[in-house]
Parts: structure tokens; C-alpha cells; sequence
């Protein structure tokens, strides 16, 4: 069997990052009878500079044809000025492909718990297990999709003034299907679930309320919570181990996975799936059972074009994102694990880049190495 995957590499540190999610994919299945395909495509700034516009048709409809889409990252000051941003570009590509239901694992790998920021006590870490969530972000929708503009008002004494508006819109549908994401994430994990919302204010958020309450009878055995937004902030912090699946708009999953994956060590540790169906119940981490859902996956880091070309990215997030890539959209679980168990040996080896070195002074076995010698020894322990 061959599969075909879109690679689109991107800006700033994408291409450096990705080539090893390429090498981590290419060895995971070379004795499982299968092999892949990989397609590169323009979008972002690289593809800006070369046609003018973030997202060529052509890319698009050719990502369309693929199994699975990998990406590295999109962005950078050079076009941050412009009419036409990268960051159309990946909004556009989400939202092409359909990829509506965005996963973002957050756990406490056990090498890493002295690069997390929080006390053991907190993280979990000084017990048994770390805290380990899923943060399940609707991403086709709302406030980054909805109506959007500027138009002159008037002010007081005849003046006028610009005002610029944003709208959160979401439909029962949207909400319920990124529910079902969520509830069927759950069912093979911890079978908690909390949708986090700003209802004390928002209309949007009353509906996912509402949605929230007729959706949960289809799943009496997942213990279904509801938090508001800034209250799930804290006790992100104050308390991580609670929570097991989050589920949440566009917006607030933007920011409470970048929180969270402050905790994790590293922002650079932090992979991601955005499927175009639901993922069934059954697998590892919900894992298709047996479909194939087309997937854009990855690191959610974006381009940091401070350290780009400099051999110090962490490739991680887009090896684990490769991960994730066997997982959903190939149905290959065992291969997904080979790469994480990978990733965690190397860990325990005591392999870093920069952003996952201690915090604690503790260094034990640590030694910093760059984005290559990463990317090497994650090679290496998929023998
Ligand atoms: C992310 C990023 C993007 C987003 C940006 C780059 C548009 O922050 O994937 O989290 O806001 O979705
Ligand atoms: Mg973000």
C-alpha cells in the first residue's frame, strides 16, 4: 500500500522541523508493508513570496487528494505587515479541508517533569502520574470565521472614528459535532469531559450549553463538567491533573493550549491533529477504528523565526505530529506508538534542546543537543 501525504514544510523553523516528522514516518513503517508518498506544497509566506497568495489553489486541491497533510509552520515578520498574511493561508487550509475538530494532547512526559514550571505537588509529577489532557478545539468556526470588518461611527460632536469588529458565531451543528469528537475521545480515556465556555456572558457560549446538556445523554458513562473560560485558565495552573478531555471554541482552545503546554515543559513539545470526522472510540487516545479521516497535523508551535536555521528547534511536536498522523488518518496505531515510545527513549536519555532543558538546576543526565542530533537519535531508537 502507498499513501500519498501533503508536506507543506512552510516558514521560519516548518522546514527544519518537518524534514525529521518526514524520516520519524518513512522508518516507522518500513516493515509494515506500506510506504508513503510525500507531495511537497506551498502555502504561508514561502508561498506568498513565490505567487502572492498564502494558499495557491492548486496546493489546496492537491492536499485534498491526500491521506494526510503535514505541516510545519506558517508566519514570520517579513510578511507580518502585508495585506496578505501566511496566517490566511493556514486558515484557509483548515478550513478547505474541512478539518473542524482540532486535538492538542498535553501530558507530562515523566523525563520531563523538571522542565515543567509547576511544583511536583501540582503537576502531579511527585505522584504517581503526571497530568495528562486533551485539549479538543473546534477549528472551523467562530470567532476566527465569523464577520469581521471595520466601518466609521460617529463619535460625540459630529466627529467620526474607526471601530473594528470581530463575531463569534456557532451553529447547534458545529457544536455538536466537535462534541461528539470530544465524547468519543473520552470513551477511551479517562471518560471525563469538561466544555469550557464563557456562558455568564456569551450567547455562542449559552448555546454550547444547551448542546452541551441534549449530547451528553448519548454518553452516561463520561462524567460531562462545564467550566467557564477564565476559570479554566487558573485551574489549569492551579490544578492540571483534573482534567482529562477539554473540549472549546476556536478562540479559547488558542490560548488554553498554549498555556498548556507551558506545562508540559515546552511549547516545542506540543503536537496536533485537526480531522475532518470523528474520530471512533477504541483506540488508544480514540484512534479511528479502522477509518481513515483526513487530517492536517501539526506542531502547534508556528514558526519561530527568531531561531530559525540555526540547528536549535526542537523537532518533537512535528515528529509527534507524524505520530498522530499513523493514528488517525492510517490507521496504523502500533507505528504511532513505536514513534512516541521513541521520543520518550530519547527523553530518558537524557537528550534536550534548548526550550526542554531543566528548570529545577537539576540536571542530571541532561545534555543539550541541537535539532539534528535530535532528530538523529529519535531515528535511532525506532530500530
Ligand atoms: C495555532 C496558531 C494559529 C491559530 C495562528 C498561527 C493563526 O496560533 O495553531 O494555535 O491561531 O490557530
Ligand atoms: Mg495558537
Amino acid at each position: 500500500m502507498k499513501f500519498s501525504i501533503a508536506l507543506i514544510s512552510g516558514d521560519g523553523i516548518g522546514p527544519e522541523v518537518t524534514a525529521w516528522a518526514v524520516a520519524a514516518l518513512e522508518k516507522s513503517v518500513r516493515s509494515s508493508g506500506c510506504s508513503f508518498d510525500f507531495i511537497p506544497l506551498k502555502a504561508g509566506g514561502a508561498a506568498i513570496d513565490e505567487t502572492g497568495s498564502p494558499l495557491p489553489l492548486e496546493t489546496l486541491e492537491t492536499a485534498k487528494q491526500c491521506g494526510a497533510v503535514l505541516l510545519g509552520a506558517m508566519g514570520g515578520p517579513k510578511w507580518d505587515k502585508g495585506q496578505v498574511r501566511p496566517e490566511q493561508g493556514l486558515l484557509a487550509l483548515r478550513s478547505g479541508l474541512g478539518v473542524f475538530a482540532n486535538l492538542r494532547p498535553a501530558a507530562l512526559l515523566p523525563p520531563l517533569r523538571s522542565a515543567c514550571p509547576l511544583k511536583p505537588e501540582i503537576s502531579g509529577a511527585g505522584g504517581a502520574a503526571g497530568f495528562d489532557m486533551l485539549i479538543v478545539r473546534e477549528l472551523t468556526g467562530g470567532i476566527y470565521f465569523g464577520a469581521h470588518g471595520r466601518e466609521r461611527i460617529a463619535r460625540d460632536g459630529g466627529e467620526t472614528e474607526t471601530a473594528a469588529f470581530d463575531t463569534e458565531r456557532y451553529s447547534s451543528g458545529e457544536i455538536e459535532r466537535i462534541l461528539r469528537v470530544g465524547y468519543s475521545c473520552a470513551g477511551s480515556r479517562r471518560k471525563k469531559l469538561c466544555i469550557v465556555d464563557k456562558a455568564n456572558v456569551l450567547e455562542s457560549s449559552r448555546l454550547w450549553r444547551e448542546v452541551g446538556e441534549r449530547v451528553s445523554k448519548d454518553y452516561p458513562d463520561i462524567e460531562t463538567s462545564y467550566l467557564y473560560v477564565d476559570n479554566a485558565a487558573m485551574q489549569l495552573i492551579r490544578a492540571p491533573v483534573q482534567f482529562d478531555v477539554i473540549v472549546t471554541s476556536n478562540l479559547f482552545g488558542d490560548i488554553l493550549s498554549d498555556e498548556a503546554s507551558v506545562l508540559t515543559g515546552s511549547i516545542g513539545m506540543l503536537p496536533s491533529a485537526s480531522l475532518a470526522g470523528v474520530p471512533r472510540s477504541g483506540g488508544a487516545d480514540g484512534g479511528t477504528g479502522g477509518a481513515h479521516i483526513l487530517g492536517l497535523y501539526e506542531p502547534i508551535h508556528g514558526s519561530a523565526p527568531d531561531i530559525a536555521g540555526q540547528d536549535s528547534a526542537n523537532p518533537l511536536a512535528a515528529i509527534l505530529s507524524a505520530a498522530m498522523a499513523l493514528r488517525y488518518s492510517f490507521n496504523m496505531e502500533k507505528e504511532a506508538r513505536a514513534i512516541e515510545a521513541a521520543v520518550t527513549a530519547v527523553l530518558d536519555a537524557g537528550l534536550r534542546t534548548k526550550d526542554i532543558a531543566s528548570r529545577d538546576g537539576d540536571s542530571g543526565n541532561e545534555r543539550i543537543v541541537g535539532t539534528k542530533e535530535m532528530g538523529e537519535a529519535v531515528l535511532a531508537a525506532l530500530e
